[in-house]
């Protein structure tokens, strides 16, 4: 089995930011660092998705997750992590 991997790309626009991305990015960055997350998951941030009326957005796997909350962003990296196998 080959080393799972996980890509979030969370953006870092203005108006994601008013919308809390900054706390967001934090919460993640610390449930990544623990668990099952550890070493699969990388963080990266994005300008401006063009999607400012759902901040703050954040890509998992393909999927947008729009108003993004960290249980649902980490709900689907554990999903997209199973998926892989
Ligand atoms: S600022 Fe995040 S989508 Fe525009």
């Amino acid at each position: 089995m080959g080393h799972k991997r996980q890509l979030i790309f969370l953006c870092n626009g203005s108006d994601c930011r008013g919308a809390g991305a900054k706390s967001l990015k934090k919460e993640l960055k610390a449930e990544l660092k623990s668990g099952e997350l550890k070493g699969n998951c990388k963080l990266i941030e994005t300008k401006c998705m063009d999607m400012c009326k759902s901040a703050p957005v954040v890509i998992v796997n393909q999927y947008f997750c729009k108003k993004a909350a960290a249980d649902t962003v980490l709900k689907e990296i554990k999903k997209a992590l199973r998926e892989q196998g």
